[in-house]
């Protein structure tokens, strides 16, 4: 247990809401999603966000609200899969939490992310561009405290795991 945010990051389909969300219900916590909070404060989606204002604005956002979250008491705090490709948010992600980085296998990413075709970085073929992403992504997750392969894994298991090391 720590009085830190418990922070988690990893790439897009690990299931970073999903076990946000059961977490902070079991330990407490508010639960900060960045991706929401950006949709909420730009009253869009994120699709639209990248396709009306394009990827810079929405990483703009997301740095913003992600300073916002951290500067709350300690909650339990997701983030989209692309807030550690900037180095001042890895930095404040460190300074401020504990954190938990989500990963899965390439085929079961797929899997989740095929039935939600929300994302704008996916559109076309969602394989192609997982692996691609990944590869590109490689080494970006490592700062974290605690990692987890949360293939074949429900939330709640995901959560009792994440628990055991806090
Ligand atoms: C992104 C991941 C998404 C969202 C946006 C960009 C990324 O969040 O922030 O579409 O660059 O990996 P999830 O990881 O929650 O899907």
């Amino acid at each position: 247990m720590s009085g830190k945010h418990l922070i988690i990051i990893g790439f897009m389909g690990t299931g970073k809401s999903s076990v946000g969300q059961v977490l902070a219900k079991r330990i407490g916590r508010t639960w900060i999603d960045t991706d929401l909070e950006v949709e909420r404060k730009v009253n869009k989606s994120i699709s639209e966000l990248f396709e009306e204002n394009g990827e810079a604005c929405f990483r703009l956002w997301e740095k913003h609200v992600l300073i916002e979250a951290l500067a709350e008491r300690p909650a339990v705090i997701t983030t989209g899969g692309g807030i550690v490709l900037d180095q001042d948010n890895v930095k404040q992600i460190t300074d401020s939490g504990w954190v938990v980085a989500l990963d899965a296998s390439v085929d079961e990413l797929i899997k989740r992310l095929k039935a939600n075709t929300s994302r704008p970085l996916l559109s076309g073929d969602v394989r192609e561009r997982v692996t691609q992403l990944k590869k590109k992504r490689q080494g970006a997750y490592d700062f974290a405290d605690f990692h987890l392969d949360t293939s074949g894994l429900t939330p709640d298991e995901v959560s009792d795991r994440i628990l055991r090391n806090w």
